[in-house]
């Protein structure tokens, strides 16, 4: 265990923390993501070996359930929206604990995505033993895991890699961006196999893809506003983070990793629900984080902002550098690059994490190994 250690703090290099390492290796880890499915001399199209032997198990399905757990079921979530908007594909998604005892109904036909880090996740495990136990007709199942050996790909018909490498830290954060790009390239091989997308969209989504890694750079250059606003985090008890839209997913996932890391109480809403509860919880003292992209939301978006400023929140909001929302009293601005609406929940998670491990630094917490968490919860 002393070797191992040792070894760990070489691998860690110039950082201080495995979470920063793993956050840093994200444009990195997305590319070699990437590069399963587009070759770069050839942009508009996917590669012809990506999940070729799998287009007759695609060509087929008729529904798309999801089932994962923490971390991986936010990335379920993105997908979601993906699935059903971009493909008209309709999709379930579900946390494994809930999903496995309640004796679901799986529609024939259907993709069942067990999406997992470390393919041991109990509970995941279980709920696909239990879908195969039902055996609907026409069955297809496939892991979506960054660890080849693990006992979920070798229970699943499919398997789809992240390539993010290695990730120590319990918070995951390039295993998460990685999933997500994943799940992109199986929605769009999906949607070439069963034409539900057309030329002209898939070689635009393809070109937008190509861009992540230099955008995930551009994120990762703000640390320093991001880090300056973390100071304001320092001695809170309570935050909400808000998203629409395909940020939904995104402000629960900074809400997790908040209060993993830095044990700040923390929930994420979306912001269209903030009437109907959340509102009440504000006051000048509690902080509110906002994922705002330039999207089809924005504008409602803003409406949500003006309900919490309003009532004296202190807002701190990651936005687009034209989604004009302007630095004010009590309303902190970072501003993101401009990236498409689709891809954009990808470029939005660089921020979320670096606030909540800059936050947790401050707070003199375990950020690589917080207490009562494991990286990998192999029993129920
Ligand atoms: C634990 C980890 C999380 C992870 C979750 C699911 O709770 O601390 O970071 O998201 O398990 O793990 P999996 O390996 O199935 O993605």
């Amino acid at each position: 265990h002393e070797i191992d250690a040792k070894q760990h703090n070489a691998d860690k290099g110039e950082f201080k923390h495995y979470m920063l390492k793993e956050i840093y290796e994200q444009p990195d880890a997305v590319a070699r993501t990437l590069e399963m499915a587009i070759d770069n001399r050839q942009a508009s199209a996917l590669r012809d070996d990506f999940l070729a032997r799998n287009e007759a198990q695609l060509s087929g399905v008729q529904h798309v359930q999801i089932i994962a757990c923490g971390t991986s079921y936010h990335a379920g979530m993105v997908a979601k929206y993906w699935f059903e908007s971009l493909m008209r594909l309709s999709c379930s998604v579900e946390v494994a604990s809930e999903f496995r005892y309640r004796n679901p109904v799986v529609l024939d036909n259907s993709l069942v995505i067990c999406i997992s880090q470390s393919g041991e996740t109990a509970d995941t495990l279980s709920a696909l033993r239990e879908i195969k136990k039902q055996n609907p007709a026409g069955l297809v199942s496939l892991a979506l895991c960054n660890v080849p050996t693990s006992s979920l790909v070798r229970e699943t018909d499919i398997f789809l890699p992240t390539l993010a490498g290695p990730e120590i830290g319990v918070a995951s954060t390039k295993a998460f961006t990685t999933q997500l790009v994943a799940l992109m390239l199986l929605v769009l091989k999906t949607g070439a196999v069963q034409q539900r997308i057309d030329s002209a969209n898939l070689s635009t989504l393809l070109g937008e893809l190509q861009k992540l890694p230099g955008q995930l750079y551009a994120s990762l250059h703000l640390d320093a506003p991001i880090k300056a606003m973390a100071e304001h985090f320092e001695d809170k008890k309570s935050c909400l983070f808000l998203g629409r839209g395909l940020q939904f997913p995104i402000a629960l996932e900074g809400a997790l990793k908040l209060k993993e890391i830095s044990y700040i109480h923390a929930e994420g809403y979306a912001a269209g629900e903030l009437k109907h509860g959340p509102l009440a919880l504000v006051d000048k003292d509690m902080p509110i984080v906002v994922l705002a992209p330039k999207d089809s939301m924005l504008d409602k978006l803003k409406a949500n902002m003006q309900e919490v400023h309003a009532r004296h929140g202190e807002l701190f909001v990651f936005a687009s550098e034209d989604s004009h929302i302007n630095a004010e009293d009590r309303l902190h601005v970072v501003y993101v690059k401009a990236v498409c609406e689709t891809l954009a929940p990808i470029v939005y998670s660089v921020p979320i994490q670096l606030l909540s491990y800059h936050v947790a630094v401050m707070r003199g917490t375990d950020v690589d190994q917080p207490r009562n968490l494991a990286k990998s919860v192999t029993v129920e």
